[in-house]
């Protein structure tokens, strides 16, 4: 096996190359998939709350959900960095509040390192979880817990006076002790910006090409939702319609009776005769149902 991807092989990468390459994961089945595949790091996103619990927005995601969730993917990963979301309000309330959380995902959820969304107004939280030995990946540009906040999923940053404070926002993660830096959701030519201006690798979604590394979620870029296609995304593969078809013909082939087949039962060893001594039950009699007539004051 290649050697384990730390904070270190990061920041070597941010110097020397290659880009980093980082994926969503939220269960064992696909990190153990990306893992193989070569990713560099496996974050288990709070976007598990759209894409995988249907929720509008990752607002209603909780840490015990976080928790079993970063579970089940440092279970599987072998070689990648695993990162861990804070989800809203695991953080926001205190800083003592976000020391313990950022720990139960380390602890119980096994990540090697936490995110959490923000800039400068989060370098003191910043400050006591890495002192707790905690590495912290910064996340700026379109914060998608701030959604109410931005009015909607819009790109951030476009004018100068945004930008401006988005690289002082960057500057003062890195000065608080983040380790990264994802991009999301801003300009390419800023995203580039930022990145020379900084020591630590920025990872861009929807920043364009000038960052230190990527990341997309992975029902994204497997193309699992023919509905969702934001401009950002590339699709790589077409696994709604791949699972469909697969879907459809295990159901074509169970209502036809072609499934399962010889090769896919079991046989007995000898030629076995059975007697049976399970007497049907007497049918019960006839009884007349009555309407209570709604419940819980339910008129009906
Ligand atoms: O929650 C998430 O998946 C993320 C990435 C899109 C960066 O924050």
């Amino acid at each position: 096996m290649k050697d384990k991807v730390t904070i270190h092989t990061l920041k070597r990468q941010k110097q020397i190359g290659p880009k980093i390459c980082m994926v969503t994961a939220y269960d064992a089945t696909f990190a153990r998939i990306f893992d193989d595949a070569g990713a560099d790091v496996l974050l288990v996103g709070d976007s598990l709350g759209m894409v995988v619990q249907g929720h509008a927005s990752t607002l209603p995601v909780t840490m015990d959900q976080m928790v079993y969730h970063s579970q089940a993917v440092s279970r599987a990963a072998r070689r990648a960095h695993v990162v861990g979301d804070m989800p809203f309000m695991s953080y926001q309330v205190s800083a003592e509040e976000a020391v313990r959380n950022a720990g139960r995902l380390v602890s119980e959820g096994g990540v090697h390192a936490v995110k959490l969304e923000g800039g400068a107004e989060f370098a003191d939280t910043i400050r006591r979880i890495t002192r707790a030995s905690i590495p912290v990946m910064g996340h700026i540009g379109l914060t998608p817990q701030s959604v109410h906040k931005m009015g909607g999923y819009v790109v951030q940053g476009r004018e100068e006076q945004a930008a401006t404070k988005m690289l002082e926002d960057a500057i003062a993660l890195e000065q608080a002790g983040c380790y990264a830096l994802v991009l999301e959701g801003i300009p390419l030519d800023l995203a580039a910006q930022i990145t020379a201006q900084l020591s630590i690798p920025t990872i861009g979604i929807g920043a364009g090409v000038g960052c230190d590394g990527q990341v997309l979620v992975c029902y994204d870029l497997l193309g699992m939702n023919p509905d969702f296609k934001p401009k950002f995304v590339k699709r790589y593969a077409n696994l709604y319609g791949n699972i469909r078809d697969a879907a459809e013909a295990f159901f074509n082939e169970v209502r036809g009776g072609q499934f399962p087949d010889e090769a896919h039962s079991f046989k007995s060893t000898q030629t076995i005769r059975l007697v049976a001594s399970n007497p049907r039950p007497e049918p019960a009699p006839e009884r007349a149902e009555e309407k209570v007539g709604g419940v819980y004051g339910v008129p009906v």
